[in-house]
């Protein structure tokens, strides 16, 4: 039996930080509580940067927005609820991740994971942005899959995706 279901996913490429800040802007607008999503990708892949600027467009231009990699998470009140960004590539077992708040970031904000792949505890469904090396230097592509932990049917408007015209509802999975 699968766990995991793919449904909906979409396409994107950017060509500088800034474009792919643009595209976490506009995700920014969508987010409501219990939001969650995986950033994947190798290192300098662009999960913080996507982060950050998703971060900045909600709590304001001038917030700082530390990479986590130490700390592990950091908390940040924005207008509408409160954002959790983790940073699990330093994490080293179990116990620390039940110390992380997971439950309670699920539960009552919007979540944003880089190396979401050291994580067992799934939420029933969340959004993953797969970042990769584009075209040139400064080329990456985003590709954007909305997943679930169980077999139930996905609302499919709820994150309809969205930003691109390459989106695809994909039902052969
Ligand atoms: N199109 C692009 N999108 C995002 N970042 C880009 C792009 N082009 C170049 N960059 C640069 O690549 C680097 C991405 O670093 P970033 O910290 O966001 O990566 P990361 O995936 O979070 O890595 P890590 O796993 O080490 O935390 C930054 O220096 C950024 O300026
Ligand atoms: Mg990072």
């Amino acid at each position: 039996m699968k766990t995991q279901q793919e449904t909906l996913f979409s396409l994107h490429k950017t060509n500088s930080p800034e474009e792919t800040g643009a595209l976490a802007e506009q995700m920014a607008a969508l987010l409501k509580p219990q939001d969650v999503i995986f950033l994947k990708g190798d290192l300098g892949a662009g999960k913080s940067t996507f982060a950050r600027a998703l971060i900045q467009s909600l709590c304001g231009k001038s917030t700082e927005v530390p990479s986590p990699t130490f700390t592990l998470v950091q908390m940040y009140e924005t207008p509408n609820f409160p954002l959790w960004h983790f940073d699990l590539y330093r994490l080293e077992n179990e116990t620390d991740l039940c110390e992380l708040g997971f439950e309670e970031a699920y539960q009552a904000g919007v979540s944003l994971i880089e190396w979401p792949e050291r994580l067992s505890l799934l939420p029933p469904t969340w959004i993953e942005i797969v970042f990769a090396p584009g075209e040139g230097g400064e080329g990456r592509t985003l590709q954007i899959t909305k997943k679930e932990k169980n077999h139930k049917k996905l609302n499919q408007k709820s994150m309809r995706f969205f930003l691109s015209p390459e989106g695809k509802n994909d039902e052969s999975h």
